[in-house]
């Protein structure tokens, strides 16, 4: 399968790059700048990412390029454009001031393939506090802005590019076109990378790597661990074994209808119902890091059992997405991390098993996008995230049978009046596709859900005085979770919740809507 390799010198914006190759239909991997892997034939080129380092620094990323340049395609992206010049002939200086936000790119080799039908002037966005003052050997001028002379270059007689600026990032309104001249015409990539091909290639992969062994999975709900299971299913058929736990702690309904919707997939699930078990060793904790310890060791121990009891397993399924499997570059040294998924850490060694994951070379928006190709249904495609330890993390202090009674009703009516309500022409993009506009505020919301406060305060309702709890009402938007912002509803929307949650939910008597960004505050309350 060609491909395009990106090492990463430590940009914080290095995946989006990836992320614009594949929607080229691309296929593209990230490297460390120091692990470059082997180049074989199916490498078309090469990109250097951005860094938060300066060429000048002592201890600037190194790359060695002695096997790349001149004998692939490569792009330069700012850091990676500076490395170029200062590494071949040209020089880096520090610019009095920072070059930071959009400016207006003069394109002034208008034949160049890396700028072919980009506009005159169009608009890009600079992110560098060195400039480039001597261009490398050879190399010509293509571009230019007002304060960046340099801010495309080519070195003549070879396949090597380089832009100042950050074609990958949103504000840089033609940067997706000129990555598509770079991967699609001068790297001669075909663009036939697209859901279909990932799954057929993908399945035939799965059949080949697992052969007749059987795969245990566990189900969560979420988007990716059912594409994980439907594309399982799809190479093996009956000898994946899907388990699905109730911990006690999901939403109203949630465990019954989930599990409901597996079966008409024809997925093969077992429902493990623990929830007695859960809530009986939650019982009177309060620490969040605690409820957690419990829940993610009770998680464990309650897939075990389940899992042990299918014969012939050697295969654990996961639904690990690419973001959570790419080593970042760090700058002292490399620090490589890999994330371990959230809710099985630790399973695969505990039950000595081997792990496979259809999906980890995938983004967020592929794996919805092969959801969808594989026949998925909209509603478990587009599901807001939902973390592990569920509705514990939502109810402020201890865990009671009461307190989850109250905070099911009041999150059932909340997600459903966003479901309901229609945002038709309001301009909100849908979280799950940015690309395209939302038509219910479920859908231009990124995660929702209600948080039960721990303190009472005083109430009327017809005759009588209330002291009841309030709750809280969390509405985000966001990319991967790192960053969010509160949702700015609609006044008409907000009311109506309110009123019907005091009015329907017994218990609680206001209601109020958080309305902090992270940083510096974090999505969940606990
Ligand atoms: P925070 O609250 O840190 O949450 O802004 C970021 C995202 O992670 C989810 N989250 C969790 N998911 N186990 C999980 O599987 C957890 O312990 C956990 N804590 C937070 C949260 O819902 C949000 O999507």
């Amino acid at each position: 399968m060609e491909k395009i390799i990106i090492l990463d010198s430590g940009s914080q914006v290095t995946q989006l790059i990836g992320r614009r190759l594949r929607e080229l239909n691309v296929y593209c991997e990230i490297y460390p700048f120091n692990k470059i892997p082997v180049l074989d034939e199916s490498v078309k080129g090469v990109i250097l990412s951005g860094s938060p380092c300066s060429v000048r620094d002592y201890n600037a990323p190194q790359i060695k390029l002695e096997g790349i340049k001149g004998k692939y395609p490569l792009l330069g992206i700012c850091y990676g454009a500076q490395y170029l010049a200062y590494k071949f002939g040209g020089n880096v200086e520090g610019s009095l001031a920072r070059e930071y936000g959009r400016a207006i790119l003069d394109v002034r080799k208008a034949d160049s393939p890396l700028l072919k039908g980009v506009s005159a002037r169009s608009q890009v966005w600079m992110s560098h506090g060195d400039t480039i003052s001597k261009l490398p050997d050879g190399a010509e001028v293509i571009a230019s802005t007002q304060d960046v002379e340099y801010a495309a270059f080519h070195i003549c007689g070879e396949e090597t590019y380089a832009v100042q600026f950050h074609p990958e990032v949103f504000h840089s309104v033609e940067g997706t076109k000129i990555l598509g001249n770079f991967a699609l015409g001068i790297c001669g990539c075909k663009g036939d990378w697209t859901p279909a091909s990932f799954i057929e290639t993908t399945v035939e992969e799965l059949k080949k790597t697992i052969g007749d062994d059987k795969v245990v999975l566990g189900l969560s709900g979420g988007v990716d661990s059912t594409v994980a299971g439907v594309l399982l299913n799809k190479a093996i058929g009956h000898n994946l074994t899907c388990i699905f736990v109730n911990n006690g702690l999901l939403r109203k309904n949630e465990y019954e209808d989930v599990l409901e919707s597996y079966k008409d997939m024809g997925l093969n699930v077992i429902g493990a119902d623990a929830s007695k078990e859960f809530l009986s060793e939650l019982a009177g904790v309060t620490d969040p890091e605690t409820k957690r310890k419990i829940i993610g060791r009770l998680f464990v121990e309650t897939f075990d059992k389940y899992a042990r009891q299918i014969e012939g397993a050697h295969w654990l399924g996961q639904g690990t997405i690419y973001p959570d499997v790419i080593e970042s570059a760090g700058i002292e040294g490399i620090a490589s991390k890999i994330k371990s998924h959230h809710n099985v850490g630790g399973l695969p060694e505990r039950m000595h098993l081997k792990v496979v994951e259809p999906l980890r070379m995938l983004f967020k928006d592929e794996v919805r996008r092969v959801g969808r190709a594989l026949g998925i249904k909209e509603d478990l495609i587009g599901r807001h995230p939902f973390p592990g330890p569920s509705l514990a993390i939502r109810i402020i202090g201890d865990i009671t049978e009461e307190k989850l009674r109250v905070l099911r009703e009041a999150d059932d009516i909340y997600i459903k009046a966003l479901r309901n309500y229609d945002c038709t022409g309001m301009n909100f993009p849908s979280a799950s596709d940015p690309r395209i506009m939302a038509t219910n505020l479920y859908d231009a919301v990124w995660q929702a859900g209600v948080i039960l406060l721990p303190i009472k305060s005083v109430g009327v309702m017809g005759d009588e005085r209330t002291y009841e709890n309030p709750v809280a009402l969390r509405a985000v938007v966001s990319t991967d979770a790192m960053t969010a912002d509160w949702f700015h509803f609609p006044y008409d929307f907000l009311e109506k919740v309110s009123n019907d949650i005091i009015n329907k939910v017994k218990g609680v008597n206001r209601v109020c809507y958080d309305i902090s960004s992270k940083p510096p505050a974090t999505i969940e309350w606990e």
